[in-house]
């Protein structure tokens, strides 16, 4: 079993910022990356529709024979992690806004929240504030139409920036001095985000955070690759296998991109 593949699956693109710190992290698994870009983006959809999404992929990757599952989705973590966990044997690792730690850090006691629609109105990030951010003041923005720009390709582009600004300057305004990216597809916004941000403004994505927890349940679960060679990345999408090809470029291991009607 632990030289069964680890599943990783988001709305599209955007959840190869976690596979990246995971690969780092655990450079001898076999991953299998799902980009469902067909449904993108989910945050627009109603929690059942993403609910049903998120069961879709974990069905593709159990037919794979994977031992645990990433879900590199904030929206479909806090829309579907409950039920998923509730209804299949194995681990599930979900990502979800890193509240808790920009709380603890805030001198300014206000923090912004860039994510979804989906996300942003979904009963566990709410609970996430109440537990761990109750004392700060939370400024929560939707990115509505940055997924479909970073999807087309068009991270670095001018309409992408000036939406961003849009986005980013009524948080500033405010007082933030975190600035938590509440979706996985956003990490490929930070360079425009730099332009923009003072230098005293943090940015914060819970990547490196997924990949520990990722490894310490893989350990837990005695389910950790032993093996001493790279593992094997294989990569699926239901769109443009070209756009996902060019999102895992920087990272000098063997991969497979492919198309695939999932
Ligand atoms: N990467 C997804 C997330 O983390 C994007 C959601 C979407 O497709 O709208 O929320």
């Amino acid at each position: 079993m632990n030289k069964h593949p680890i599943g990783i699956f988001d709305s599209g693109v955007g959840g190869t910022s976690i596979w990246k710190k995971i690969q780092e992290l655990l450079p001898y698994e076999y991953c299998i990356y799902l980009a469902d870009s067909k449904h993108a983006p989910y945050g627009d959809k109603s929690a059942d529709e993403i609910l049903q999404l998120a069961i879709k992929n974990t069905e593709y990757l159990l037919d794979k024979d994977c031992k645990l599952i990433v879900v590199a989705c904030n929206t479909a973590t806090t829309n579907a992690i409950n039920y998923l966990r509730n209804n299949y044997p194995i681990p599930f690792i979900g990502i979800e806004p890193a509240i808790k730690s920009a709380a603890l850090n805030t001198r300014s006691k206000t923090v912004g929240v860039l994510a979804t629609k989906g996300t942003l109105t979904s009963s566990l990030f709410h609970s996430t504030i109440q537990n761990h951010a109750s004392n700060i003041t939370i400024i929560e923005q939707q990115g509505k139409g940055l997924v479909e720009l970073i999807e087309s390709g068009n991270m670095n582009a001018d309409e992408t920036r000036m939406l961003l600004k849009t986005y980013v300057q009524p948080m500033l305004d405010k007082g933030i001095d975190y600035l938590v990216l509440g979706c996985t597809h956003y990490p490929y916004l930070i360079p425009l985000l730099k332009e923009m941000l003072p230098d005293d403004v943090k940015i914060i994505d819970s990547g490196e955070a997924v990949a520990r927890q990722t490894k310490a349940i893989l350990q837990k679960n005695r389910l950790l690759n032993t093996a001493s060679t790279i593992g094997k990345q294989q990569f699926f999408t239901n769109t443009d296998a070209e756009l996902l090809e060019y999102f895992v470029l920087s990272v000098p291991v063997d991969k497979e991109v492919r198309f695939l009607d999932f």
